[in-house]
């Protein structure tokens, strides 16, 4: 059986740290005990792949607040089979189009994509759920960089990616996905909303849009709005919330502002009290050669850090 994993590319995806982050799990995952996940900002979801591969997670709350991004998971998680007649459909398209016709057929998808947006009732599973979400992964899989920014009216605008070839899909790996969320609750939504399906035997990975690492660099804008340091702390504020009233084991991963500046305590000051762990991701910082290469992530949890020794899998 297929291993699944993000079957979207994902600004901000976690499969790079994957392995850096099972060190920080809390132990009553690592034993068993925890059987309950929540992640309110799912983006591509690596680590919930992950998580349920390698633990017995019997109920999984997946959030975000991007509607087709979540859409498309449910299309997932409900309709495999119609979504991979869609997916096979565009897969032909795309790789029988000429290379220097491939910008209209993205435009044109893109296009119909938008267009469509005022059709979908975001609240029930239809039938137009379907092509919808073949056209959301067509496009993370085609354009630059597997970005997602809409404009002030809410239309998809990133260009395409001059791919001379693109997987649009796996059909194994969605078939593995799909079985995945089996045990999820899926919810478009602010994060907020995922406070009452936190309780004490809840592991909680929270995975905010970066704090920008330099006044150039943005990673944060995801949907068109952008993540700011007062969000930070309000978020900060959740996090505190959830470990005094749930008593869940909470961990949270953001951009090092140390990578920049090292007397930038931001997340020190904002998380107080709680544990910080700084961990090695391969990504480029920016266009000057000496600052490529490996820079920190900051992992914030709620419990002591204990080395792995039990390992139990299921
Ligand atoms: C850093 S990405 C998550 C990356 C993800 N962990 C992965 O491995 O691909 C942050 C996500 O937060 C979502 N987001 C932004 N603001 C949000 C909010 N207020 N509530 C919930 N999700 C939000 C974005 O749509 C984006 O998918």
């Amino acid at each position: 059986m297929t291993k699944a994993r993000p079957f979207i590319k994902w600004v901000g995806g976690k499969s790079q740290l994957l392995e850096q982050f099972q060190n920080y799990y809390p132990i009553e995952l690592r034993r068993g005990a925890i059987k309950n996940y929540v992640e309110p900002f799912l983006g591509g979801g690596a680590l919930f792949f992950e998580i349920s591969h390698r633990y017995h997670i019997q109920q999984a709350y997946l959030s975000d607040v991007n509607k087709d991004l979540i859409l498309t998971y449910q299309v997932v998680q409900q309709r495999p089979y119609d979504l991979l007649d869609f997916l096979e459909q565009y897969q032909k398209e795309y790789d029988q189009t000429e290379q220097d016709k491939r910008n209209e057929l993205f435009l044109a998808v893109r296009k119909h994509f938008n267009l469509q947006r005022f059709e979908i009732n975001y609240k029930k599973l239809s039938d137009n759920w379907i092509p919808r979400a073949a056209q959301f992964i067509f496009l993370n899989k085609t354009c630059f960089n597997g970005l997602f920014r809409l404009n002030s009216k809410g239309e998809f605008n990133v260009p395409f990616g001059k791919y001379k070839t693109a997987t649009i899909f796996d059909m194994p790996n969605i078939l593995a996905v799909s079985k995945a969320l089996q045990n999820a609750e899926i919810q478009y939504g602010d994060y907020r909303n995922c406070f009452e399906k936190v309780n004490e035997h809840t592991f909680v990975y929270l995975d905010p849009p970066y704090r920008p690492i330099s006044a150039t660099a943005s990673f944060t804008n995801y949907t068109g709005t952008v993540f700011t340091d007062q969000e930070q702390l309000q978020l900060a504020e959740f996090f505190r919330k959830l470990d005094q009233q749930k008593g869940a084991k909470l961990m949270l991963s953001n951009s090092d502002p140390k990578n920049e500046n090292s007397e930038d305590d931001f997340f020190e000051r904002a998380y107080s009290g709680y544990h910080i762990f700084r961990v090695s991701a391969a990504r480029a910082v920016n266009c000057n050669g000496d600052k490529r290469g490996k820079i920190r992530e900051v992992l914030i949890t709620n419990y002591q850090y204990e080395p792995q020794t039990l390992e139990f899998h299921f």
